[in-house]
């Protein structure tokens, strides 16, 4: 029988959730995930909510490559990175994430949660202090929880370059000062300043660490992510990213940085010393990813239309967005259930989109986070559109 403090706890949750209309709905697809996806129960829907911004989680090639990668190392890795479990596909991915953002070298995880989890517990010593935006990933803000106890940990308002110069102040004596900030900030799809950053960095001799997860693939002309948008390419200390979102979208995380601090992240981090390697398939998969990026970049210059044609159409009918040059358009909403409820109606009427509320954004802020990809055409733009003139 279990115990009955954790059963009625659980229940007066969801109850709750229930009751003020906030429970989150998961919906379940058919196949796969394209620019149209096919929902158990609901039908064809266009989808304006995934992070295929370039349109690769179903290529052929991706897919093919993906198939070629399980035939040539089986089904998976059985070990850890350091017992058996590094292939020639990590090492090659691995060589190509670097060159491809811009470091020196680079490390690959099961995804970019669990890169981000290594960065701090593993890099951060005793006498540093980690300077964190407010508005930063969960994954970041975990990985400086798990740090040890005698880094302090601090947060700057979100992009805020007179706060963080304080807080940098403040900290002088410290051995050594770590700012942390998304390059793309997933819930309001706006740009860190990071040419700011990085001079604020400099003058405060501190490292930079900037996850890319919604940059890399995203933004800048050839798809390497913020630093290629404000030209800085090679200039931020450590990069964090994702290949679950625009490079092949199944999952998977890296770091990118020195080759001293990437071997101390093999050497020392605890979420690839005791966790599986990233799936071969998945490796293989990514690699095709970036080598369809490099050969058409043209998908970029599509995505930013795409991004431009739905930004102007919502401003046409009055929607409230903050502006940016992202993928990533926020619907400000407020209420959480009215987020919610317009969500389920925009799936009526063939798009999904889904409401976001607390605590994935602050109480009161809740909005519906539209999310532009490649692979749309304008006829589904256009659908769109006419949906959410129908709200
Ligand atoms: C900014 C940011 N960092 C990290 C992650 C986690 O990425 P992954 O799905 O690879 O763990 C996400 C995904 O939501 C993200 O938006």
């Amino acid at each position: 029988m279990p115990n009955a403090a954790f059963q009625s706890r659980n229940r007066e949750l969801l109850e709750s959730l229930e009751t003020s209309r906030q429970k989150k709905r998961f919906l379940v697809l058919d196949g796969p995930l394209g620019p149209i996806a096919q929902v158990e129960g609901v039908g064809e829907v266009i989808v304006l909510c995934s992070n295929n911004y370039l349109g690769l989680a179903n290529h052929p090639e991706v897919v093919e490559a993906g198939i070629k990668g399980l035939e040539q190392y089986g089904a998976g890795t059985a070990s850890v990175r350091f017992i058996c479990g590094t292939f020639a596909c990590h090492r090659d991915l691995e060589a190509r994430i670097a060159s491809f953002v811009g470091a020196p070298a680079a490390l690959s995880y099961v995804s970019c949660w669990t890169a981000n989890e290594a960065v701090f517990p593993t890099l951060a010593a005793p006498g540093d202090v980690v300077l964190s935006d407010a508005l930063n990933h969960a994954s970041i803000i975990d990985s400086c929880r798990l740090m040890n106890k005698q880094v302090v940990r601090a947060v700057y308002r979100h992009s805020d370059l007179d706060d963080l110069e304080a807080k940098l102040q403040h900290q002088a004596d410290k051995a050594c000062r770590w700012v942390v900030t998304d390059g793309v900030f997933s819930m309001e799809g706006d740009v860190a300043l990071l040419p700011e950053l990085i001079d604020i960095c400099q003058r405060h001799d501190a490292l930079l660490v900037v996850d890319d997860s919604h940059g890399i693939g995203a933004l800048g002309k050839t798809g390497r992510g913020t630093p290629e948008y404000f030209d800085c390419l090679g200039q931020v200390d450590l990069l964090t990213g994702t290949l679950g979102k625009a490079l092949g979208g199944a999952a998977g995380g890296y770091v990118a940085a020195s080759a001293d601090a990437i071997e101390v992240l093999e050497q020392r981090g605890r979420t690839s010393l005791f966790s599986n390697a990233l799936p071969a398939t998945v490796a293989c998969s990514a690699l095709k990813a970036i080598d369809i990026l490099e050969r058409e970049p043209e998908r970029m210059a599509r995505l930013a239309s795409n991004t431009a044609a739905l930004r102007a159409g919502f401003a046409r009918l009055g929607f409230d967005c903050p502006d940016s040059p992202t993928a990533i358009i926020p619907i400000m909403i407020g209420d959480a259930a009215d987020a919610i409820a317009k969500s389920n109606r925009l799936l009526e009427l063939g798009v999904m989109v889904i409401g976001f509320g607390y605590p994935v954004v602050p109480l009161g802020e809740a909005r519906l986070r539209v999310q532009v990809s490649a692979a749309l055409e304008p006829e589904h733009i256009e659908r769109c559109l006419d949906a959410f003139a129908q709200l």
